[in-house]
């Protein structure tokens, strides 16, 4: 262990991504295991009602990820503060904080540049401060390391993954491409940001920034309406009245749906394969059954789940009909 001094406890925020989240949840724990890390596992549809997945029925269905984004942030700073730790360390390696940084300069986004900094002191006393350990280091460095202790590089991909663009990528070649000129230039380009950069925002940032205290959950926000983003968020979920997306078989289904037409679709005679079938392809052959409500069967159950959550978002009401 690095930091012998140092408690560590990891935490896991189950997300309730159907089938996906509970792979991750056992790559986790498996991880945790070895390690000797005790660990604290977050189910949000058990704990909250809803789950990521349920962002489909809404405006975010084509930004789930982003919506997922807000909800972790809320999440592990809520969940740490329960726990009383000290602080929440996050792995944003150097490439990370590089690429991230460029992305927000370009987009004259500077207040959230001033949050990229290595130690973040909590916004109000309900917070608990952020680190990242693995700021200075390369992200190379870390898939040696990984490799050199058996560390599994790769999770299972996320099903709203799909299409999604990482943000800061292009930026990542930019800096492949002026290492290759400078082998030092990360390093340079990050000290300038820190020690010169840095300051300048952090004395503006202080001026400008008002935190409010959301009236829903109590968390810090800068939102003058004093709602934070996470339960704008929540609030459209729980806005939607019916968010089924499986039946266990046809009668459950029938039973539920009783204002439209049901079609039940095998997923894998129709050829289809949720990530790599174009939107084009997909209207093409599912155009007969449009205005039906779609019943997906096929042989692997996530696969097939994780096409129901592509036809969603594509406006179609799909079901995963589950035991095939
Ligand atoms: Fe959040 Fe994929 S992990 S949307
Ligand atoms: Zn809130």
């Amino acid at each position: 262990q690095a930091f012998p001094e140092i408690n560590l406890l990891g935490i896991h925020i189950n997300l309730g991504i159907g089938y996906h989240s509970e792979q991750v949840e056992d790559m986790v724990k498996e991880l945790c295991e070895r390690w000797k890390v005790p660990l604290f596992v977050y189910n949000l549809p058990e704990e909250e009602g809803f789950s990521i997945d349920d962002f489909v029925f809404t405006q975010f269905k084509h930004k789930v990820c982003s919506a997922c984004g807000v909800i972790k942030r809320y999440l592990f700073s809520v969940v740490a503060k329960r726990l009383e730790l000290d602080a929440i360390a996050t792995g944003h390696h150097l490439d990370d904080a590089l690429s991230t940084m460029l992305n927000l300069f370009f987009q004259g986004d500077f207040h959230s540049l001033v949050r990229l900094s290595p130690v973040l002191p909590p916004l109000s006393e309900k917070q608990v401060k952020k680190v990242k350990p693995l700021f200075y280091t390369p992200e190379r460095e870390i898939i040696y390391y990984a490799i050199f202790k058996d560390i599994p590089l790769e999770s299972p991909r996320c099903p709203h993954a799909e299409g999604v663009n990482i943000p800061g990528k292009k930026y990542r070649e930019f800096l492949d491409f002026w290492e290759e000129k400078n082998p030092q230039f990360r390093y340079q380009a990050l000290s300038v940001f820190l020690k010169k950069l840095f300051p300048i925002l952090k004395k503006t940032a202080k001026r400008e920034e008002e935190v409010f205290e959301c009236k829903k959950c109590g968390e810090p926000t800068s939102s003058p309406q004093k709602i934070c983003s996470r339960c704008r968020r929540v609030e459209l979920i729980f806005n939607i009245k019916n968010r089924v997306l499986e039946f266990s078989n046809e009668e459950e289904a029938k039973k539920m749906i009783t204002d439209k037409e049901i079609e039940i679709l095998d997923v894998d005679a129709l050829g289809l394969e949720p990530f790599s079938t174009s939107r084009r392809r997909l209207f093409k052959v599912l155009r007969p059954f449009r205005g039906k409500a779609l019943l997906l069967r096929g042989k692997d159950p996530a696969k097939t789940y994780y096409f129901v959550l592509k036809l969603r978002k594509l406006g179609f009401q799909a079901y995963h009909l589950k035991g095939g």
